[in-house]
């Protein structure tokens, strides 16, 4: 997709469609009143009907025009000014974009208005217009004959002066980001059978080659070395191979501290023996959506050359029940000794964790970050749009906190009270992979604080927003790459202020 800054008049840019972001209220806008004058007073009109699309995504499509460069117009709301959020205008352009491009080879422009004269940010409105167009063109049907959704052959952000560097810097961030998110999206959307292991670590090996980021990948056998036996137990049951990806990106110097983004790679997740129901079972190609996240938010921080250390780990199994699976009673030695008693080889993700958490705390890395679809009771405690965060340090999980906050990413953090320690004390061993009914998220939470040691760790359970039951005007269902934009910014916010 060629997306472009030009100095032009919006009126004469010709293109399929012209895309206009409208505030509530509307701001008559010099280009909007020109527009409207243009169009015979439609836009007028259909504000005093209460038509005129204001609300946050909703479009309105006007077709068949005349005396513009484009034969077509998309107003799309960017909702109220006052009480939106940057990220807000993210949303709007990808519902702009995704009410097009059901057509193939679409040339879209969008129309970029002075500050003064909208309140809507110029950068904002680059970066979100770069943003929508790519997350709003691909969709989940990978594997449909007639796709509904097509890439733009063009975008065209029209501005009334000679672009800037930095609303360059600002188109280039947006397609990034929206790269970023569509790469996780991707490889959270195909299928078990195709993202296995091998093939997940195969294809972060080729992204880090592209992204310039140094890649090591361990084999079973190393796994083995590396005392991962938790880790492998989960994996045994099945015939695909597991492997750890590590990635390393060096935007600081050689001292500077490093953080460590840990994800959670189970590539499907059947249960193993204590084997999921069907319907629990059937979006289980998505619990691999951690380490989608990890490999997708590693892009766009090498590709916006942030000035951080970071370290990416990635721990790939997956779950099944066989013949040679490991069995409940079963006692795993973890990477770092801490003996697990397996009530149940669903609760797979933290035995993934523990091993991966263990090597980053080896790593001597400063803070750690994981993702994972750890819970249902996640999903439970706070719907399917929001990601919980739970921590054993207030400084870094409100650092996460406020990342999240500027990316427009909804996270809420739960309570690690010490009396749900007692949940997860073990009989036979140390600690029981399963907390039993209640507080499942957080217990979940307890047992990988105890692979952290002292360092700052974030542990964000992502079951609920990762992946999506149903349309919204601004996602699509499927995978949403939910907070692979925080990441960035997480990791934005970590640059040590200049000398
Ligand atoms: N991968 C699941 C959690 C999940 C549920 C992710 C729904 C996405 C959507 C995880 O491995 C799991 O099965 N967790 C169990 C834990 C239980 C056995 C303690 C769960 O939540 O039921
Ligand atoms: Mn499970
Ligand atoms: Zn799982």
């Amino acid at each position: 997709m060629n997306c472009l800054l030009t100095k032009g008049t919006w009126s004469q840019v010709s293109a399929d469609w012209l895309v206009i972001a409208i505030t509530d209220p509307v701001v008559w806008t010099p280009p909007l009143k020109q527009l409207d004058h243009v169009l015979g007073g439609v836009l007028a009109r259909l504000e005093t009907s209460g038509e005129l699309p204001t609300k946050l995504g909703a479009t309105l499509a006007l077709r068949g025009l005349t005396g513009l460069g484009a034969t077509r117009v998309l107003l799309v709301g960017a909702g109220s000014q006052k009480t939106g959020r940057p990220a807000d205008l993210d949303r709007a352009f990808t519902a702009a974009i995704r009410a097009i491009s059901d057509k193939p080879h679409l040339r879209v422009a969008a129309l970029v208005a002075p500050k003064a004269a909208n309140g809507l940010e110029p950068l904002a409105v680059i970066r979100s217009a770069a943003f929508g167009a790519q997350v709003g063109s691909q969709g989940q049907d990978l594997y449909k004959t007639e796709r509904n959704r097509h890439p733009l052959a063009e975008l065209q952000i029209v501005l009334p002066e000679v672009p800037t560097d930095a609303e360059q810097a600002a188109l280039d961030e947006g397609v990034i980001l929206g790269e970023a998110v569509n790469l996780t999206r991707e490889l959270v959307n195909r299928p078990p059978a195709e993202i296995t292991p091998v093939a997940f670590a195969a294809r972060a090996e080729q992204v880090a080659k592209t992204h310039g980021l140094s890649c090591e990948i361990w084999d079973q056998t190393r796994l083995m070395q590396e005392r991962m036996r938790s880790m492998l137990a989960v994996s045994q049951g099945s015939t695909q191979p597991p492997r750890m990806v590590k990635l390393e990106y060096k935007g600081a110097g050689d001292t500077a501290p490093v953080i460590a983004l840990v994800g959670k790679g189970v590539t499907f997740d059947s249960g193993g023996l204590s084997l999921k129901p069907s319907d629990g079972m059937l979006t289980m190609k998505c619990d691999m959506a951690g380490s989608a996240t990890v490999l997708g938010a590693m892009t766009a921080i090498a590709r916006l050359k942030l000035p951080v250390n970071v370290t990416a780990l990635m721990g790939l199994v997956e779950n099944m029940p066989s013949g040679s699976a490991f069995k409940l009673g079963d006692i795993l030695t973890a990477r770092n000794g801490v003996t697990i008693e397996v009530l149940n080889t669903d609760a797979e993700g933290r035995l993934v964790l523990a091993d991966v958490l263990s090597y980053a705390v080896d790593l001597k890395v400063s803070k750690i970050v994981d993702l994972a679809t750890l819970t249902g009771a996640c999903v439970v405690a706070l719907g399917e749009d929001v990601v919980g965060a739970m921590s054993n340090q207030q400084d870094w999980c409100d650092a996460v906190l406020s990342a999240a906050q500027s990316a427009g990413e909804n996270v809420w953090q739960l309570p690690m009270f010490d009396l749900y320690d007692e949940l997860i004390q073990g009989d036979v061993g140390d600690i029981k992979n399963t907390g039993g009914r209640w507080g499942g998220a957080i217990t979940a939470a307890k047992f990988l604080q105890r692979f952290v040691g002292n360092t700052p760790w974030v542990h964000l359970d992502i079951a609920g927003p990762a992946f999506a039951s149903s349309n919204k005007p601004y996602r699509e269902a499927g995978a949403t790459g939910v907070f692979v934009k925080s990441l960035v910014e997480l990791v934005r916010a970590q640059q040590l202020p200049a000398e």
